[in-house]
């Protein structure tokens, strides 16, 4: 199972909670390599995690780290595309190369690493690839539009590559997170943060246990029929 951007809050969080499952960890980071090997040396792992560092902004550099991926176990059944950028900029002043970098990594990334490991998935006739999306995908949200935009564009890649795979034995879907109490959240204001609370019916932040929750579900038999959807795990609080 291999998870970009597992040293951020949500992809720490997520190696958590597979350490002590019956699966073989590939975990990603960028510049964060650091912390996720600290955590990594403080977590007990059912079986020894692997640490891959790797830019997502480069072909080369996905390229890479997906032969390095799947020479370790010959392929990558499950892959989670959850490494991200926010980026706080209102339309009419966002520049080009901030939109394309927003884009690169979490649109096209995503696209590149299933293309890379989709020979592998195909010739097995397993694969369980999931998009890291958001609910500001479907309610926008002021300063976000480069955000929101590849966070919806994940819905139209993950429909189409679902109705592609599914003869072939792999399921795709996205996974629309509401607001979790780790990782990018960590980065707005009290007051922000309350403002939010108050919004969210739940009146709590979504926790990334219930994501890996959800994840194992869709890895397992019982989700082999469930693929081109969007999951949302937002505590009530819809939009679009
Ligand atoms: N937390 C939330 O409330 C929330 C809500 C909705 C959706 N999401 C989505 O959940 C996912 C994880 O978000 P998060 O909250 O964990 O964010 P985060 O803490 O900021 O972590 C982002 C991750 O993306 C990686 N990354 C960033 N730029 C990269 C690049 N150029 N190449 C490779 N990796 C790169 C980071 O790697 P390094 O740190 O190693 O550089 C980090 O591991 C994102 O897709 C985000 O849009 C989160």
């Amino acid at each position: 199972m291999l998870i970009t951007g597992a040293s951020g809050g949500v992809g720490q969080q997520l190696t958590r909670f597979f350490a002590k499952k019956e699966v073989c960890l590939l975990l990603h980071s960028h510049r964060g390599i650091q912390d996720l090997q600290a955590l990594v040396d403080g977590l007990d792992f059912s079986h020894p995690p692997h640490l891959f560092q790797a830019d997502l902004e480069e072909l080369e550099a996905v390229q890479t780290l997906c032969e390095k991926a799947m020479a370790v176990h010959g392929s990558v059944d499950v892959l989670i595309n959850n490494a991200g950028i926010s980026s706080a900029a209102i339309s009419w002043k966002l520049d080009l190369s901030e939109w394309n970098r927003v884009m690169s990594v979490n649109l096209t990334a995503p696209f590149l690493m299933s293309k890379e490991l989709l020979p592998a998935m195909r010739k097995k006739g397993f694969g369980r690839i999931v998009n890291i999306s958001s609910i500001v995908a479907q309610t926008g949200a002021v300063g976000t539009a480069a955000y929101a935009a590849s966070k919806a564009g994940l819905f139209g890649l993950s429909a189409s590559m679902a109705r592609e795979l599914a003869p072939k034995g792999i399921t795709v879907n996205t996974v629309a997170l509401g607001y979790m109490s780790k990782g990018m959240i960590e980065e707005l204001s009290e007051e922000m943060k309350e403002d939010l609370l108050r919004a969210i019916p739940a009146n709590r932040f979504g926790e990334v246990e219930q994501l890996g929750a959800l994840i194992e579900y869709l890895m397992g038999p019982d989700a082999d029929y469930m693929t081109g959807q969007v999951l949302n795990l937002n505590g009530g609080l819809y939009g679009g």
